[in-house]
C-alpha cells in the first residue's frame, strides 16, 4: 500500500529519455526521483545522448543506463527486467518521433521496445517546436496514446530553445514530479469533489491600504494538493498569497470576505466536502474610499469605522445538506477546546480543526502546524506537530472515515 506522504518511497520508476534540448530537465527529475526514495531505471535513446551523456544519468540513478539492445549481452533481456518491475513509467523529454512510434506500437530500438514490455501506469512528456506540437499528426498520435491510458502532461507555454513563442516547453521537474507522485497514489478521493478556501481575505481602506492578517494559504494549499493527489475534484477558493495553484486543482482568486462568500456559495452546491481554512478578516471599513487617504498637517490621530463581514462558515452551515460535510477551522490563543467545540455547534459543522496561534512552528506562516480535530458527536483527535502536508492528509483520513 503506498503512503500518501511518501508515494514514491520503495517505488521503482523508469525515466525514459529522448533527444530534446529538455534533457537536462530529465537530469533533475531524476535526482528528485532518487531523493523521494525512488529506485530508477534509465532508458535513453541516440538523439538524447547527443544533449547529455548517459554517464550522468548512470551516476545520479546508480544504475547501468539502457542505450542499446545489443551493446552488451545482458541487454536484450535487460530491458524486460526494466519494464517489468517499474512502478510507474515516465518519458520526459517525449519528441515527436518518439510518440509517433509509441503511438503505433513500433519497436525499433532500446527505449520504443522497451516501453512497449511496460504494464505499469506511463506518463509521456512532450516537448518540441510550437508548430511541430500543434501538427495535426503529433495531436493525432497524442490522442491515440490518451485513449490507450497513456497519461499526456501538456507541455508548458513559453520562449522555446528555436525562439517560438507558445506550447512545447518541457514543465518544469518539481511539476513532473508532482504527478509522478500522483500517479502512485491512492485514489481514495475518487468521485468526490472538495472545495476549499484558502489564504487571508483583504479589506480595502482606499486604493493602497487594506486590513488583512498574517495567513499564507499553505495549509489550505496543502489541502487541496493532497486532496486532488487521492483523486478527489477539487476546487480552491484563495485569498491572495505567494503561491503557485496546487495542479489539477480549479483555483478561484478572490481579494474580499464578499468575494470569498460569492465564490464559495455558488461552488456549494456540487460539493461533497467543504473545507473553509481560509483566515476571513472578521470586519471591513465601513467606507472603501476611492481616493488615497491624505494626512492633513497636525492630526494626530485617525478613527477608522470597521463593520462586520458575513461570516461565511455559518451561512454554509445553516445551507448545508444532510450529505455534505463540512470543516471550519479555528485559530486561537487560549481554551482550544472550549472555543472549537462553541464553534462547531455555533455553525453547524460536522468537523472543526483547532490550533493555538502564536507558537513558532504552528499556524500563519509556518511549514508545520499543530491541530487537534473536534468531530461533532464530541471526539477528538490530537495531530502532534508535523508538516503541513502531513496534517492535511491526516484530516483527509479523518474525514473519509466520517463520510464512508
Ligand atoms: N469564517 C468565515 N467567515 C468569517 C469568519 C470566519 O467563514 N467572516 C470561518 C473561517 O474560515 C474558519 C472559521 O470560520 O473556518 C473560524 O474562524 P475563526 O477566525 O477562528 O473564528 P470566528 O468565527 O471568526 O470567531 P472569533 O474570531 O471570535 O474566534
Amino acid at each position: 500500500m503506498t503512503d500518501p506522504l511518501t508515494p514514491l518511497a520503495g517505488k521503482q520508476i523508469l525515466l525514459g529519455v529522448t533527444g530534446g534540448i529538455a534533457v537536462y530537465k530529465s537530469v533533475e527529475l531524476l535526482r528528485l526521483l532518487k531523493k523521494a526514495g525512488a529506485g530508477v531505471d534509465v532508458v535513453m535513446t541516440e538523439a538524447a545522448r547527443q544533449f547529455v551523456g548517459k554517464t550522468t544519468f548512470e551516476v545520479l540513478s546508480e544504475n547501468p543506463v539502457i542505450t542499446d539492445l545489443w551493446a552488451d549481452s545482458h541487454a536484450s533481456v535487460a530491458h524486460i527486467d526494466v519494464a517489468s518491475r517499474c512502478d510507474a513509467a515516465v518519458i520526459a523529454p517525449a519528441t515527436a518521433n518518439c510518440i509517433a512510434k509509441m503511438a503505433h506500437g513500433i519497436a525499433d530500438d532500446a527505449l520504443t521496445t522497451t516501453f512497449l514490455a511496460v504494464t505499469s501506469p506511463v506518463m509521456l512528456c512532450p516537448s518540441m517546436n510550437t508548430d511541430m506540437y500543434q501538427n495535426i499528426r503529433v495531436q493525432r498520435n497524442l490522442d491515440i496514446l490518451e485513449k490507450d491510458g497513456v497519461y499526456i502532461l501538456d507541455p508548458d507555454d513559453g520562449v522555446l530553445a528555436c525562439k517560438t513563442v507558445g506550447a512545447g516547453r518541457l514543465p518544469e521537474p518539481w511539476f513532473i514530479f508532482d504527478r509522478i507522485c500522483r500517479m502512485l497514489s491512492s485514489k481514495d478521493f475518487t468521485g468526490k469533489s472538495v472545495l476549499v478556501s484558502a489564504g487571508p481575505t483583504l479589506e480595502p481602506i482606499d486604493p493602497v491600504r487594506y486590513v488583512s492578517n498574517h495567513s499564507s494559504g499553505k495549509m489550505g494549499y496543502a489541502i487541496a494538493r493532497a486532496a486532488e493527489m487521492r483523486g478527489a475534484a477539487v476546487t480552491l477558493v484563495t485569498g491572495p498569497v505567494s503561491l503557485d495553484p496546487p495542479a489539477g486543482v480549479e483555483t478561484v482568486h478572490v481579494q474580499t470576505c464578499q468575494d470569498m462568500a460569492d465564490a464559495m456559495l455558488s461552488k456549494m452546491d456540487g460539493a461533497d466536502i467543504i473545507i473553509k481554512v481560509a483566515a476571513v478578516a472578521d470586519f471591513r471599513p465601513k467606507k472603501q474610499e476611492s481616493v488615497k487617504i491624505k494626512k492633513t498637517s497636525g492630526q494626530d490621530e485617525m478613527i477608522l469605522t470597521l463593520v462586520q463581514n458575513p461570516d461565511i462558515l455559518q451561512r454554509m452551515g445553516q445551507l448545508k445538506r444532510p450529505d455534505q460535510f463540512l470543516v471550519g477551522f479555528a485559530a486561537e490563543t487560549n481554551d482550544l477546546a472550549a472555543n472549537a467545540r462553541k464553534k462547531i455547534q455555533k455553525k453547524n459543522l460536522d468537523m472543526i480543526a483547532a490550533n493555538l496561534v502564536g507558537a513558532a512552528d504552528s499556524g500563519f506562516k509556518a511549514d508545520t502546524n499543530k491541530v487537534t480535530l473536534f468531530f461533532k458527536d464530541g471526539s477528538q483527535k490530537e495531530i502532534g506537530l508535523m508538516d503541513k502536508q502531513a496534517v492535511a492528509h491526516i484530516l483527509l483520513d479523518a474525514i473519509l472515515v466520517q463520510v464512508s
